[in-house]
């Protein structure tokens, strides 16, 4: 397969998308984002990504079948999601509807069109509650949430898919993506922002009054909830080796990417004052319904058969790019 061919971006107009698309874009491959701009920012595919952007959905199927048919289309990398787990308790027919029946189109038109290489985003908390730390590939899923469980729906979707129609896929189960394009010309920007790192910097930037913390009585050291931080660079570089894996005739898999290493929300919120060097209001609340208590990852497969290797695994260093990035977007110009 020659670097020139086209790779559709579901969701490239979003965080992950976004970065994925820049790396696909310096690698030279062609990018093609379709985008309904739900949460995505149209402008950062205009002027930082400068490749083309279609605005449609994922739900769509005359416009797939439109995009499959005229764009000469060898991969397809779909991060078009919802993912708030909060949300998704509250109303599971919409995360059904857009995360599962939007994936299922999809590879509906996939299949019609003979486009049979997918990357999948899935999510680590399709584990659920784990004492096995860190969390391997092999570990049992036991999603808590509807959010979790349109995850893991997609997943089985995607093993019958290849059964039937020689669909493969690679599947990465992201531990909590975080940071920032290094040039601080990308980053995370959520309406609403739900997840910590960001949310922690938009107090700093006195965008917000407080940060809560959602919970301070789970069974780990300082009582709140521990993550794995992931630089989303380093989820980059990891969806074009899982591309290359495809290309080269890889069957499907799937893969943890993780660090191996966790920090409790205390922990993070005392980096981010430390790169900040600003000290803002943090109250306590209750826990959140769907949130495990600790989700670390074993990264170790991934690295091991596809050689990935994390840059950016020093949590001061992923918060420094958020930082940056932030500023930028929404502080001092
Ligand atoms: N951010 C994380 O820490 C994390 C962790 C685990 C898994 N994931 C998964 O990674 C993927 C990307 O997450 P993100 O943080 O970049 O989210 P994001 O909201 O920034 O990006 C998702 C993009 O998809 C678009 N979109 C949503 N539904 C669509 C549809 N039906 N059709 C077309 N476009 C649609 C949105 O407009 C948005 O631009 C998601 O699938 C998410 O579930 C993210």
């Amino acid at each position: 397969m020659n670097n020139k061919s086209t790779i559709l971006v579901t969701g490239g107009a979003g965080y992950i998308g976004s970065h994925v698309a820049l790396l696909l874009k310096k690698e030279g491959y062609e990018v093609l984002v379709l985008d309904n701009l739900s949460f995505g920012h149209p402008e950062i595919v205009r002027d930082i990504l400068d490749v083309e952007l279609i605005v449609g959905d994922t739900n769509n199927r005359f416009l797939l079948d439109q995009i499959f048919t005229t764009r000469n289309i060898s991969a397809v990398m779909h991060f078009a999601a919802f993912l708030s787990v909060g949300e998704s308790v509250h109303n599971p027919a919409v995360y059904y509807k857009n995360n599962v029946v939007g994936t299922l189109t999809l590879l509906e038109a996939m299949v019609a069109a003979n486009v049979n290489k997918l990357i999948f985003s899935s999510t680590c908390s399709i584990y659920g509650i784990s004492n096995d730390i860190p969390i391997t590939e092999k570990h049992p899923n036991n999603p808590l949430n509807p959010y979790a469980s349109s995850k893991y729906m997609v997943e089985q979707i995607l093993k019958d898919f290849d059964q039937a129609y020689s669909l493969k896929s690679v599947i990465f189960r992201y531990f909590n993506a975080a940071g920032a394009d290094p040039s601080g010309n990308l980053g995370e920007d959520h309406t609403p922002e739900v997840h910590l790192i960001p949310l922690a910097l938009l107090t700093a930037l006195k965008k917000r009054d407080h940060l809560v913390i959602f919970g301070t009585d789970y069974d780990t050291p300082d009582g709140t909830a521990i993550r794995d931080y992931i630089h989303v660079s380093d989820l980059a570089t990891a969806h074009i080796l899982g591309l290359k894996y495809l290309f080269s005739g890889g069957n499907s898999d799937m893969f943890n990417l993780g660090n191996g290493d966790g920090f409790s929300v205390r922990e993070v919120i005392n980096v981010v004052k430390k790169v900040t060097n600003v000290d803002f209001s943090v109250k306590e609340g209750i826990r959140r319904p769907g949130d495990a208590p600790i989700l670390v990852g074993s990264g170790g497969k991934i690295q091991s058969k596809l050689s990935w290797k994390p840059e950016y695994t020093n949590l001061e260093t992923i918060v420094d790019h958020a930082w940056k990035w932030h500023n930028k977007r929404h502080g001092i110009k």
